[in-house]
């Protein structure tokens, strides 16, 4: 019941665009709205798939790892929304641009590499992958932590004046990750 509630509500970001665009309400600069927005909600979904474990062990809820997938993937999603915008709407398909880009920009080869970096996670999600591959399923899922800096440095350098929005991103991994860490050292602790 809450899985389908949660499910429902991930989908929002994507009604909202649809109902946006139905309805020339994306602005003067359609494809960037699109852009920022997939770009925003795939980095958001990235912290709540990262937010669960922390939460579990700080409330004691161990069944929410049942949303932990659900979360990562739809992460994923958007990922892939907001990666078809840029190579769509923005590129038109244009390769050897897009590979120029790549190199070049450097807030562009860090999104691109975490976007990559998705890929195997989310093909390995299922419960059959996880249990085919038992601890190396732990090691590749770890690359989450990694994508999820790429995520924030991709935003930040992006960014050319205001850096209040990236900065808050930032301080909330900082956080999520810190706590991973001081679970770890305490529970490690004799
Ligand atoms: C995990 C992967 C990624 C995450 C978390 C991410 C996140 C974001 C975020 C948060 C923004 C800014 C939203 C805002 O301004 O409010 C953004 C913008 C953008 N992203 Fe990504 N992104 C990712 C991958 C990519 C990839 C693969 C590409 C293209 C190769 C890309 C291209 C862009 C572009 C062109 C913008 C808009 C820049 C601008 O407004 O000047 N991103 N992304």
């Amino acid at each position: 019941m809450l899985k389908s509630l949660l499910f429902l509500l991930s989908l929002i970001p994507l009604a909202r665009l649809t109902w946006l665009s139905l309805h020339n309400g994306l602005g003067a600069n359609p494809i960037e709205f699109i852009t920022r927005s997939t770009g925003t909600w795939t980095l958001v979904f990235l912290l709540l798939t990262l937010s669960i474990t922390p939460l579990r062990r700080l409330i004691g809820r161990n069944d929410l790892i049942r949303y932990r997938r659900m979360l990562g993937l739809f992460a994923f999603f958007y990922a892939c929304l907001h990666f078809t915008t840029y190579i769509w709407l923005d590129q038109f398909f244009d390769w050897s641009a897009i590979v120029k880009d790549v190199i070049k920009r450097p807030f562009i080869t860090v999104g691109f590499a975490s976007f990559v970096l998705l890929i195997p996670l989310a093909a390995t999600s299922t419960h059959a992958m996880q249990r085919l591959l038992r601890r190396r399923w732990q090691q590749l899922h770890r690359l989450v932590y990694l994508i999820a800096i790429g995520g924030v440095l991709h935003y930040w350098w992006l960014v050319k004046k205001d850096i209040t929005q990236p900065a808050l991103y930032a301080l909330a991994l900082t956080l999520l990750l810190g706590f991973r860490l001081a679970y770890r050292f305490i529970s490690r602790a004799p």
